[in-house]
């Protein structure tokens, strides 16, 4: 074969592995409104920045006629590029070849470029979109999957893992998202679930649609396993890039500090009249944070589930931060079960990234009841005490009005070495809220009183102790709040206090690991 004839064949293979499964397989995955793994590439990484590995691998598969049945990259794609110039490693399932499902050599691309996002200290985005295990690959498919887990678990904390869900991701092939740090599905075609409707029918005896069991909805609002739910793919794209900006590419590096043109020393007066004077009423913590971060920009992460508690990323001045606030006007801000797992798990992504946390208070306490105590609230709320208590990144608190309990001590208080703790002049840091604290410090004497004296005596006393304890004041004096600031001055007081925390460094003690409250 003359050199010519070479170069012309490999063009031929490259034109022929770019078809995937086929011109009819690609246009049934177009007619579901879903794109091809390469379209997905192609919107995901910067313009013509993509370089490929792997495009000849074929299957080794001998068992159920599978020979004769070959396809160039085996149904994924691999490669790296760039997201705003940056280095990614990516694979992206290919539905149009034997639906997606995993092959040993397929692992084995996809196990070439995890290793690789670790040598270069690089994001690895995966893009999912495949019926499982393939059937006919049996054992060594599933050794294929568990060696990506194992990977995923040696990355963690290492590089971001990001996964989005474009298609079917079921069985055992759902612990390598759950495994990474982001899961991103969309609204339609996208579900995933450890066993489908059938089998669910058959054990449990439930009806259940692929989308009611495990559709982009379900895990964004019911199980908080997806952090964002997209309209569509493009949206879920966008989302994976935007996502990216705020994230630094390893452990090693800080987020990148992008250039801000709102002035730091912005005064926001809306924020002075912001608390309602009844410190029953709610407000919207969101107006809080659109208002002291850069251009009121945030990216809310799990905007629908366990909506008492927000957490998401923002900038202060360019400088990249993750924030968690409670938000009064959902369940007046209490923290349970979901809450507490939600912003632990993302306070030890902020840390383990490097990425301070600022962390805005107002909450009434835990959520009390049965349904709390029964769910393990003691060692869910654990979780979001240890997540805070573990960071060693920057940490500042602004405490806006409620802090009362153990959740005072739990949000980022000055005892779980918060470095810059502020309070509005409205907050009310103490053990509990004043009519439980009159009750039980006057019990004998109540037990005795008519309703009406009872009243009367709580309404008296209830003053005094709002006046003497729900205050900055008390835990100003002690030093665990460092200053009562002016709320309209926030985004500048914050900006200062992460200027001055730029070259904070603290370790935890050598040890294995932690045993954080699983
Ligand atoms: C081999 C598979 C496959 C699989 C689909 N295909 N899943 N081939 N192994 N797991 C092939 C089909 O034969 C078909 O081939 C093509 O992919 C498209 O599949 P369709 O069924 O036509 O598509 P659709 O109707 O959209 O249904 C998609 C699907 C369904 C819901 C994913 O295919 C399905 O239920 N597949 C089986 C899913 C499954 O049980 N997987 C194993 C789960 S256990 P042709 O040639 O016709 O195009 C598991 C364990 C992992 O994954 C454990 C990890 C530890």
């Amino acid at each position: 074969m003359s050199f010519v004839d070479k170069i012309k064949e490999l063009l031929e293979k490259r034109e022929l592995a770019k078809l995937g499964g086929g011109q009819k397989r690609i246009d049934s995955q177009h007619k579901r409104g879903k794109l091809t793994a390469r379209e997905r590439i192609d919107l995901l990484l910067d313009e013509g920045s993509f370089e490929e590995f792997d495009m000849f691998v074929t299957h080794r598969c001998t068992d159920f006629g599978l020979e004769e049945k070959k396809y160039y990259s085996d149904g994924v794609i691999t490669g790296y590029g760039t997201i705003d110039g940056r280095l990614v490693y990516v694979f992206a399932q290919d539905f149009t070849v034997f639906g997606g499902s995993l092959s040993l050599a397929y692992a084995e691309k996809i196990c070439k470029i995890m290793d690789k996002a670790m040598k270069m200290g690089a994001p690895l985005v995966s893009l999912n979109d495949s019926g499982g295990a393939r059937i006919q690959e049996g054992v060594n498919s599933l050794a294929g999957y568990a060696e990506i887990f194992q990977l995923n678990i040696m990355a963690s904390g290492v590089v971001p893992q990001i996964s989005a869900i474009f298609g079917p991701c079921a069985g055992g092939a759902v612990y390598s998202p759950a495994l990474t740090d982001f899961t991103i599905m969309t609204k339609e075609n996208s579900y995933m679930f450890v066993t489908g409707p059938k089998v669910v029918k058959t054990v449990t005896g439930e009806d259940v649609t692929e989308q009611e069991l495990g559709g982009g909805v379900v895990h964004g609002t019911k199980s908080g396993v997806s952090h964002f739910l997209a309209e569509d793919e493009q949206e879920g794209i966008l989302l994976i890039r935007k996502l990216l900006s705020y994230l630094p590419q390893n452990n090693l590096e800080e987020p990148p500090l992008v250039n801000c043109t709102d002035p730091i020393d912005r005064l926001e007066d809306s924020l002075n009249e912001i608390i309602p004077e009844n410190p029953n009423k709610p407000y919207n913590v969101k107006d809080v944070i659109e208002a002291i971060v850069d251009d009121g920009e945030f990216l809310e992460v799990q905007r629908n589930y366990a909506a008492n508690i927000i957490t998401g990323y923002a900038r202060f001045n360019g400088i990249s931060v993750g924030i968690v606030a409670n938000q009064p006007n959902y369940l007046a801000g209490v923290l349970d079960i979901a809450a507490s797992r939600k912003a632990a798990r993302f306070v030890r992504f902020c840390d383990a990234f490097n990425i301070p946390i600022v962390t805005l208070v107002d909450v009434p306490g835990f959520l009390p009841g049965t349904t709390q105590e029964y769910g393990g609230i003691i060692i869910h709320g654990a979780k979001l005490l240890f997540a805070y208590g573990e960071a060693t990144v920057p940490k500042i608190t602004v405490i806006l009005r409620k802090a009362y309990g153990g959740a005072y001590c739990v949000m980022s208080s000055k005892h779980l070495r918060g470095d810059i703790n502020y309070a509005w002049p409205m907050a009310e840091i103490a053990v509990m809220g004043p009519k439980g604290a009159i009750e039980v410090l006057n019990s004998k004497d109540l037990s005795e009183m008519s309703a009406e004296d009872r009243a009367q005596f709580i309404s008296k006393h209830e003053q005094e102790y709002i006046e003497k304890f729900a205050t900055p004041y008390v835990a100003a004096k002690y030093g665990y709040i460092d200053d009562v600031i002016e709320p309209r001055n926030t985004r500048f007081r914050i900006i200062r206090a992460l200027q001055s925390l730029a070259t904070k460094k603290d370790v935890n003690p050598p040890k294995k690991h932690s045993n954080i409250p699983l």
